[in-house]
């Protein structure tokens, strides 16, 4: 595949008001969302969770895209059709978590790099024969209360970011290049701009070091915010502006879209950044979303693993789309959430 034609999907999964679905769960974290509303994790149930997302009424407005784990992509719904074909006749692309997962880095005590590149091509093959048009990546740095992430720690991860990306580029994916500083600990939102702004800085110059055409590429970074533990958490506005002063610093104009994670924040406070930083538009990219838990948590709560509440767990998802499509606008408002 051809730079263009890896342009034109990621232009897609962008397109206006639209956003993705990050339903990747692995093994042990979809376990852990499961726990939250006493559902066991099998095989059967897993597979009924993302079919009632992804048969979810009217969605297709909003997401442009849905991340699947390994597992998914080879699930079928009730009557037979792969997901992934499934999602495609819908209007939305369907794409592939690839990476095996953070490990700690060796003699870096406190640190992680991500695994998964070995083998990589010949997955990356498959997967696309199995219908995925991109790809994700997940690079975790941690801030510490002392000098962590070091500069070895971020250069590590964004090398293997832009191995993974090349890889998938030649391949024909789109590769979701994600480089997320996490929100643990107790640091303060200039804490996370300037490690935020460290981290871009080396992705970007290790995915032009391997060659990636950036048209092709969509960038998945976290928001700029304090950490959880801190006392000092930023506003609505302050947040706009950190992050896309941070963004516009390190982000070339070639990128066609930035799709955010929501990493832990709320759903409401995940919808209201996203708009206040598309009402200061507009930007050299688009600015949108791929959130795991800010679009699936109201999804989960009202399902809980019955049948029964299979109408409301999909009316909750295409509600909680809908913010963030008019978010993508910069046309959500609190008072928005009590109409639903
Ligand atoms: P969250 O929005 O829950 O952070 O998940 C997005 C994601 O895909 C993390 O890799």
């Amino acid at each position: 595949m051809n730079l263009d034609e890896l342009q034109a999907v990621a232009r897609a999964i962008v397109a206006p008001q639209k956003g993705v679905l990050a339903a990747d769960e692995s093994g042990p974290t979809i376990k852990k969302r499961f726990d939250t509303i006493a559902v066991e994790s099998t095989e059967k149930s897993r597979r009924r969770y993302r079919e009632i997302m992804f048969t979810a009424e009217s969605i297709e407005r909003y997401i442009g895209g849905v991340i699947l784990y390994d597992e998914t992509l080879r699930q079928s719904t009730r009557d037979g059709t792969p997901f992934p074909q499934l999602l495609a006749g819908r209007g939305i692309i369907p794409g592939i978590k690839v990476d095996q997962g953070a490990k700690p880095l060796a003699l870096c005590p406190g640190e992680k790099v991500t695994e998964g590149l070995d083998g990589l091509r010949e997955r990356l093959v498959e997967y696309h024969g199995l219908g995925a048009q991109f790809a994700k990546w997940r690079a975790v740095i941690d801030i510490d209360a002392h000098d962590l992430p070091s500069p070895f720690g971020i250069h590590a991860n964004a090398h293997a970011l832009a191995r993974y990306a090349a890889l998938c580029q030649e391949v024909g994916l789109v590769p979701i290049v994600e480089p997320e500083v996490l929100m643990d600990g107790a640091h303060d939102v200039e804490r996370c701009e300037a490690v935020t702004a460290r981290a871009l800085e080396a992705v970007f110059a290790e995915l032009d070091a391997h060659g990636v055409g950036l048209e092709g590429v969509l960038l998945k970074p976290n928001m700029v915010v304090a950490g959880k533990k801190s006392t000092r958490q930023a506003g609505v506005q302050e947040v706009a502006e950190a992050t896309l002063r941070c963004l516009r610093r390190h982000v070339p104009a070639a990128v066609p879209g930035i799709v955010f994670l929501s990493g832990g924040q709320s759903a409401e406070e995940a919808t209201a950044h996203l708009s206040a930083m598309n009402a200061m538009g507009p930007h050299p990219w688009q600015v949108s979303f791929s959130y795991g838990r800010a679009l699936q948590a109201p999804v989960l709560a009202a399902w809980r693993g019955h049948e029964a509440n299979a109408a409301a767990a999909q009316a909750a998802l295409l509600e909680r789309a809908r913010l963030n499509g008019l978010a993508r606008d910069g046309a959500y408002g609190p008072e928005m959430e009590s109409a639903g």
